[in-house]
């Protein structure tokens, strides 16, 4: 595998592939394990995320890249194969989250800034040494008439930027990823508001990272689709496709790498269709993939339901999504 930022960002967003957001903290799961009835322990986090990363025609056929929990970055297979072994076996990159979580903005109700900075530069380190050559960190902006203020898209953008440019002088590839949530409170925004905060806090994200010296071509952007909120939803998928090629166009240079979206409680087939959709209207400056974490794992993690009986199901729902959105990444995904 090369070590220039460059390269391994271009291995994130490689044709045709993209990337598996495995990377759910231990509170996060618990949400998806209580869902099928599982209880969260260290075992069954491993055998799920086992089934996962031995799922080996997707990974090596679909999967650039795989965003793991810290836990997992050190956990081994049952029979003792660390998984990020695995993972690069397949030829894929492992990548790990390293921001602490969104939490309260002081004297802000509703909005969150995200912590993490002190000290990432010595985990940083450790997570080279453990294997890791991409890290994400998410932003988190709550949408509304009212929301997000200047001063909450200033904070987060400024974690951001702050924050790539320390894994990149560590020689990791930051995914730079400012999630307007679709599916928060009160969640029945209109697309064109969606398009109007996107457009604000593109912006300033872009303006924090030129100001930090981040290098653009050894990173990758992971931002969410322009869509109405969950309870609004009407916009179809070519608007979706639309106004998001768009609003990106106007925010995010061409030197950026790539652009790998989150599915941010999208149907599976939604995520789909939106991404092949924007990826057949051609022209684009940048590679767009996918970087799902639901929309890649929920139909896996129900087949699946704990059992080990089940592994073979989950493994093939598991591939089904991951070749699906394979296609997409080319635009030639159809239902
Ligand atoms: P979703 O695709 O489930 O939104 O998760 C992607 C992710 O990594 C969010 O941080």
């Amino acid at each position: 595998m090369s070590e220039r930022l460059e390269d391994i960002a271009q291995q994130m967003v490689a044709p045709g592939k993209g990337i598996l957001a495995a990377d759910e903290s231990t509170g996060t799961i618990k949400k998806r394990f209580d869902s099928i009835g599982v209880d969260n322990t260290e075992d069954n986090r491993r055998d799920y995320r086992e089934m996962l990363f031995r799922t080996d025609d997707a990974m090596r056929e679909s999967i650039s890249g795989v965003i793991l929990f810290e836990e997992t970055l050190h956990q081994k297979a049952a029979d003792g194969t660390p998984f990020v072994d695995l993972i690069r076996a397949a030829g894929a990159v492992p990548g790990i989250k390293v921001d602490k979580g969104a939490k309260p903005l002081a004297g802000y109700a509703g909005e969150t800034v995200t912590e993490g900075l002190d000290g990432l530069r010595e985990r940083l380190d450790t997570y080279y040494d453990a294997g890791a050559r991409f890290a994400k960190w998410r932003g988190v902006i709550a949408i509304s008439g009212a929301l997000p203020t200047a001063y909450a898209i200033h904070a987060n953008a400024h974690a951001l930027a702050r924050y790539a440019v320390l894994c990149q002088e560590q020689g990791i590839v930051p995914i730079v990823e400012p999630e307007i949530v679709m599916d928060g409170a009160p969640g029945d925004h209109s697309i064109d508001r969606c398009a109007q905060v996107t457009e604000a806090v593109l912006t300033e994200v872009f303006s924090e990272l030129h100001q930090a010296r981040c290098m653009l071509e050894g990173m990758v952007l992971k931002p969410n689709m322009v869509i109405d909120g969950q309870k609004a939803r009407t916009a179809s998928v070519e608007e979706v496709a639309e106004k998001t090629v768009a609003v990106l166009k106007k925010t995010v240079p061409d030197a950026v790498a790539g652009i790998a979206f989150l599915s941010g409680g999208q149907s599976d087939e939604e995520a789909t269709a939106h991404l092949s959709a924007m990826n057949a209207m051609g022209g684009l400056p940048w590679p767009l993939t996918f970087s799902y974490g639901r929309a890649l794992q929920a139909a896996a993690l129900k087949a699946w339901s704990g059992k080990a009986e089940n592994v073979a199901a989950g493994q093939r729902a598991f591939a089904h999504r991951a070749k699906m959105n394979a296609l997409a990444a080319t635009g030639q995904w159809s239902a």
